[in-house]
């Protein structure tokens, strides 16, 4: 059962937990480009058997860096979605406003962070890698829809992030320390956000109506769709990345397994599991068990590793 903070306590655990850029950057902070990055769970570079284990530890790079340049992505319509929330004036908590603000500073700096991270990524890789875009049409295409889906679709998000620090990342010894430090720094952060957006729901969702609900439902599911063509489209410019990076060209069937595999392994990262966490469906089910049904039902459609 989740327990429902209120936002003087979750910001007051904001504050405390709170870090700076400086803690994070800088000299001896560096990523170790001999180690993985993002754990085998999310990057499935095993099953292609054509690279060898230095074509996957680079495409385990390439999938690294997608990973952090779309959570920026992410970030820039959760910063102008929260402080919108944080406008509202209809609402009568006196923390609401200053918590919800808090999580958007947190956000914004946590894409100076990856900004940052990418730049050093990009000087020391060598091979530029491509990211969908741009990212104000993107932005703009997911917030044209209602508050409510928008809300529920970062719900979804922030507890997939919490998701993947704890059950893939925490425990795994294999991967780069450095890296493994920006996941779980943004992590300590996001455990607040995930808990901010669940009030942000049902806040939304108690000015609703049933059919609201269930509107809202639908079109957390058309931005879903409309994600997953970005996923798509960003497993073919990790293909050529990956093909830039080790000065090959890929064969047909290489490339066509490769695309299977990835674009399996981008939806499983940013969507099933997502759709699929538990603690998303429980926030879910409380404002409509149909609601979670629904989404639980759909997330069946997204192959785990
Ligand atoms: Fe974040
Ligand atoms: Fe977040």
């Amino acid at each position: 059962m989740l327990s429902l903070q209120g936002y003087r306590q979750l910001l007051e655990t904001s504050r405390r937990v709170n870090w700076r850029l400086q803690d994070l950057l800088g000299e001896g902070r560096r990523l170790d480009f001999r180690r993985p990055f993002l754990p085998e769970t999310f990057a499935q570079t095993q099953p292609l058997g054509f690279l060898s284990p230095a074509e996957k530890l680079q495409l385990n790079h390439i999938r690294a860096r997608g990973y952090l340049a779309l959570f920026e992505l992410v970030e820039t319509f959760v910063v102008q979605f929260i402080s919108g929330q944080a406008d509202d004036a209809e609402q009568p908590d006196a923390f609401r406003a200053p918590a919800l603000r808090h999580f958007a500073d947190e956000e914004q700096k946590h894409r100076e962070l990856f900004g940052a991270v990418l730049r050093e990524f990009d000087r020391e890789f060598g091979t530029p890698c491509g990211r969908i875009g741009p990212t104000d049409e993107i932005c703009r295409a997911i917030l044209s829809h209602g508050p409510l889906a928008v809300s529920i679709a970062i719900l979804g998000l922030e507890w997939m992030s919490q998701g993947h620090y704890l059950g893939s990342v925490k425990d795994n010894q294999d991967l780069d320390p450095q890296f493994k430090s920006l996941l779980k720094h943004h992590w300590i952060e996001e455990a607040q956000h995930a808990k901010l957006d669940g009030l942000v729901l049902k806040a939304l969702a108690e000015r609703s109506s049933p059919a609201d609900v269930v509107a809202a439902i639908q079109e957390y599911f058309e931005i879903g769709a409309f994600l997953d063509a970005g996923l798509q489209q960003q497993a073919g410019l990790d293909l050529e990345s990956l093909q830039a990076a080790i000065g090959r060209r890929l064969s047909h069937d290489e490339r066509q397994q490769f695309l299977d595999i990835q674009q399996g392994a981008l939806r499983w990262t940013f969507l099933g599991s997502a759709m699929g966490n538990p603690n998303f469906l429980a926030v879910l089910a409380s404002i409509s068990d149909d609601a979670a049904a629904r989404v639980q039902q759909a997330a069946k459609s997204f192959t785990p590793p």
